[in-house]
């Protein structure tokens, strides 16, 4: 069985994540979705909000759980025998960090292969950070998120 770890941080989920996730859901027998703390982020979402709002936007995606855990990724990778790690491109810029993240993870378990989907050319300017920005100064972020997460951060927003 051939299986794929999309790890991030999710904080939300956007469409440009879900695209990835639905084309890898496509390549791959399983997909697992691996909301991650990024270190260098204070996020929005806890992980608990970040997995249910995944899990509700992924289940029409038979072939796809969401999962959260702590420490090196390459370590779940190993424990769970997963064949790759995928991971969005959207632009160069983004590729500097990524081939950084590969290469380390790479060094850290020879196994441990990293390949790259293309971000729909739709969603290459949308990152989670730019909706949670638009959507603090009031900007419309319909069709930047899936309908669910819409939803949520607007009752959130109401608390
Ligand atoms: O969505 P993000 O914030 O770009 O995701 C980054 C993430 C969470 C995938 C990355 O920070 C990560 O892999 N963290 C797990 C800890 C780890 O293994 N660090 C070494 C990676 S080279």
């Amino acid at each position: 069985m051939k299986t794929v770890l999309y790890p991030g941080s999710f904080d939300p989920i956007t469409n440009g994540h879900l695209d990835i996730i639905k084309r890898a859901s496509r390549m791959f027998d399983e997909v697992t979705v691996g909301v991650l703390n990024n270190s260098q982020k204070t996020p929005m979402f806890t992980t608990d909000e970040r997995v249910s709002l995944i899990e509700e936007a992924v289940q029409m995606l038979p072939n796809v759980k969401v999962v959260q855990f702590g420490g090196l990724l390459v370590d779940y990778v190993q424990k769970e025998s997963i064949t790759a790690i995928v991971k969005g491109l959207r632009a160069i810029s983004d590729f500097e960090m990524e081939l950084q993240m590969a290469s380390m993870n790479k060094k850290l378990n020879d196994d441990a292969e990293t390949i790259f989907l293309m971000t729909a050319t739709e969603y290459s300017y949308l990152s989670s950070s730019l909706v949670k920005e638009v959507f603090r100064f009031g900007g419309e972020i319909e069709g930047l998120v899936p309908d669910n997460v819409y939803k949520y951060m607007h009752e959130k927003i109401k608390e």
